[in-house]
């Protein structure tokens, strides 16, 4: 604590003799005094959760009557078509700001030839979710992985993913999922080149107001494991590692980002979040445009099998993980806690 003269050229975080009621450290300066009551705490809040900027993914299924529990994800189910309606209904009540739909097709073969197919899963859920809640925001997962026999995300020859030639089948899906009435189309392939080669589908179809989400720095992550049983996409052979990033870069992370951009995102993701909370900042002090983080299947599972264990409060670790993702950064939260999130907040 040095006490400064006028004109000393000091730096503006020292202490003036006219202000010492400001003055630096302990004992005049106490951080706990804005923390003594919830009042307090609430009035000095940084970061807010809001159900409008959750995102719920849901797994539809053309092969089923039923809804099937899904075991490594406690809570989600896949659903069938003729369920979609209601979940729209339930989404829109809650004020949950959008669902990102998955597909499970009844017929899968070597370049994913369902993906496109106007009555796919997806397709049909769109119609029924639309004509029940117009309103609600239908974002759709654009990548061959549900639909190929061999579980990648693009067309294989020689034990390879075909970069190039899969930006067509990407194009035809997209397409497809507008045609629908998707609001939002989400890419999560990350083949090089699909956001510019979706752009321009869509733009000649008549979609120019379609905006594409960019999974724009998707990393090779082991916590998407959840989310193959759910969506049965598991790679028959080798891994993800030849196209979704290493998760070790974070600089590479930008570079993604950044020509996601360039070819006409409107909306870039990090995915995962939790291992990733420094990307997405990074993210968020670089660029200006919305970012969405992805709070996937096995961050979901982690905190579920903890809280079945007694071991953790679900509901304060679950709110805890998602202000975690917000202050990071994220405008918006795909989360599977997205119901279960809402109800909490609305009881305060
Ligand atoms: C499709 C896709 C995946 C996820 C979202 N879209 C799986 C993968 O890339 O293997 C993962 C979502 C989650 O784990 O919740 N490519």
């Amino acid at each position: 604590m040095t006490a400064t003269t006028p004109g000393s050229g000091a730096a503006p975080t020292d202490v003036t003799p006219r202000a010492p009621h400001v003055a630096g450290g302990f004992p005049a300066r106490r951080m706990r005094r804005l923390r003594r009551s919830e009042s307090l705490r609430r009035l000095t809040r940084e970061t807010a959760l809001d159900p409008a900027d959750f995102i719920f993914p849901l797994f539809v299924s053309e092969v089923i009557t039923e809804p099937i529990p899904i075991s490594s994800m406690p809570g989600q189910y896949q659903w069938p078509v003729g369920a979609m309606a209601r979940q729209a209904e339930e989404l829109a009540r809650l004020g949950i700001g959008a669902t990102l739909l998955f597909g499970v097709p009844e017929r899968k073969d070597e370049i994913g030839s369902s993906a496109w197919d106007e009555r796919g899963p997806v397709q049909r859920a769109i119609r029924e979710m639309k004509a029940a809640v117009p309103e609600l925001v239908i974002v759709t997962d654009v990548c061959m992985c549900e639909y190929t026999s061999h579980g990648h995300c693009g067309l294989v020859r020689d034990g390879e993913v075909q970069n190039d030639e899969t930006l067509e089948l990407l194009a035809r899906e997209a397409l497809s999922h507008a045609e629908a009435g998707a609001d939002i189309v989400a890419p999560s392939d990350m083949m090089d080149g699909r956001v510019a080669a979706l752009r321009e589908a869509l733009d000649g179809g008549g979609f120019s107001g379609t905006p594409i989400m960019a999974y724009s720095a998707k990393f090779a992550s082991v916590f998407y494991g959840p989310f193959r049983e759910a969506a049965e996409s598991a790679p028959q052979f080798g891994d993800r590692r030849a196209y979704q990033m290493d998760p070790a870069n974070g600089r590479e992370a930008q570079r993604e980002i950044a020509l996601d951009i360039q070819e006409g995102a409107d909306i870039v993701m990090v995915k995962p979040a939790l291992p990733y909370l420094d990307v997405l900042a990074r993210a968020h002090d670089q660029f200006d445009l919305p970012i969405a983080a992805y709070n996937v299947s096995g961050e979901y599972a982690m905190l579920k099998a903890a809280a079945a264990n007694g071991w953790l409060d679900e509901r304060r670790a679950a709110l805890e993980a998602l202000t975690g993702i917000k202050r990071a950064g994220a405008d918006m939260i795909i989360t599977y806690h997205a119901i279960e999130a809402a109800r909490w907040l609305a009881e305060g």
